[in-house]
């Protein structure tokens, strides 16, 4: 068997963390698309050049084609603008939508057995955009934001208590918006409950930095939005999807009833493996757990209907 193909759409910010990382974790051969001629070829070609001293062997190349992405085994969308101060992700819509129905299309037309990893704000609509217009099955588009929102959240406990990032677990379900709902309830350091270790109005204040997370680093840049952590994000649901780890992790999915949800891309804990998102996995929620995932799943709604599909 030879190696795995993994192609990054977009060699921004995001596009070129993403490539950089999955090739030295030695995933696959990592082929980067972008429309500016020289960017792909340039920054691939530079990645390229740190694998002798990396001591990594996958190959990295940039493109304005598709041809060089047939057959592609995972396909990360991070092509689309990202937003500046003042923007929500929603004002994003209009633009991005338009670049992932190009994309889509050309991804689609070079590898129809693809699975597609979108990143593209706004993620819960660009995801369900991806998922309309490919035409795959909902285990073969996956977006991404779960995972970058916990780590927001467990970066900001471990602050908060001097422990390891190593050892919280947590949940986040909902829409990358600032309505996503984190479940303090469901999170714990090395198995103690969070509540256990910080009185409420601490949860509370970690609770509401991780919800407004993404503009936080939006106003310190000022130029454009996060990368480091969504480029690590992005990479580690290729590892579960190309190593098939069937590791539960925080994703954008398809549901069909399940948080009695249905026809909406949405964020909830899935199983990622070799399939793609093999299964949507469902905890059971309290009342006022409820209450905010549909307040988060009304405003995914809105997005979508503005798609106007
Ligand atoms: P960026 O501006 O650095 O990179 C975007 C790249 O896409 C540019 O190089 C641009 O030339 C390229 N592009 C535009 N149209 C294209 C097309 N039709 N085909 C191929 N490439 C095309 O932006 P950055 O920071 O990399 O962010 C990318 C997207 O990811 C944004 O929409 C951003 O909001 C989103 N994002 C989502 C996150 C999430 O949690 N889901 C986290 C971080 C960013
Ligand atoms: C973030 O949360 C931009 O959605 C991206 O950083």
């Amino acid at each position: 068997m030879g190696r795995k193909k993994i192609s990054v759409i977009g060699a921004g910010n995001v596009g070129a963390t993403v490539a950089n990382k999955v090739a030295e974790m030695e995933l696959g051969d990592v082929v980067m698309v972008d429309i500016i001629d020289g960017l792909p070829q340039g920054k691939g070609l530079d990645m390229f050049e740190s694998a002798p001293i990396g001591g990594f062997d996958s190959a990295i190349l940039g493109t304005t084609g598709y041809e060089e992405t047939r057959d592609s085994d995972v396909v990360v969308v991070t092509s689309g603008v990202p937003r500046k101060p003042g923007m929500s992700r929603e004002d994003l819509l209009e633009t991005n939508k338009r670049i992932i129905d190009s994309v889509v299309a050309q991804v689609v037309a070079n590898s129809p057995n693809t699975i597609l990893l979108m990143v593209a704000n706004p993620l819960d609509t660009m995801t369900y955009l991806a998922l309309k217009r490919s035409g795959f099955p909902k285990k073969r588009v996956v977006g991404m934001a779960g995972i970058l929102d916990t780590a927001r959240f467990k970066t900001f406990i471990a602050m908060e208590l001097n422990v390891s990032v190593e050892d919280i677990q947590t949940i986040i379900l909902g829409g990358h918006g600032d309505q996503m709902v984190p479940l303090p309830r469901f999170t714990t350091v090395s198995g103690i409950p969070l509540l256990q270790l910080l009185p409420a109005d601490a949860v509370d204040r970690l609770v509401d930095r991780t919800r407004k997370g993404g503009g936080e680093i939006v106003s310190l840049l000022k130029t454009g939005s996060a990368f480091y952590a969504p480029g690590a994000a992005a990479a580690q649901m290729v590892e579960a999807i190309l190593k098939d780890k069937k590791r539960i992790l925080p994703c954008c999915a398809y549901l069909e009833g399940e948080y009695d949800l249905s026809d909406i891309c949405f964020g909830v804990p899935v199983k990622l493996g070799t399939d793609g998102m093999e299964e949507v996995i469902q905890v059971e929620l309290n009342a006022a757990e409820k209450e905010l995932v549909s307040k988060s799943a009304e405003a995914v709604r809105s997005s979508i209907e503005a798609l106007k599909l």
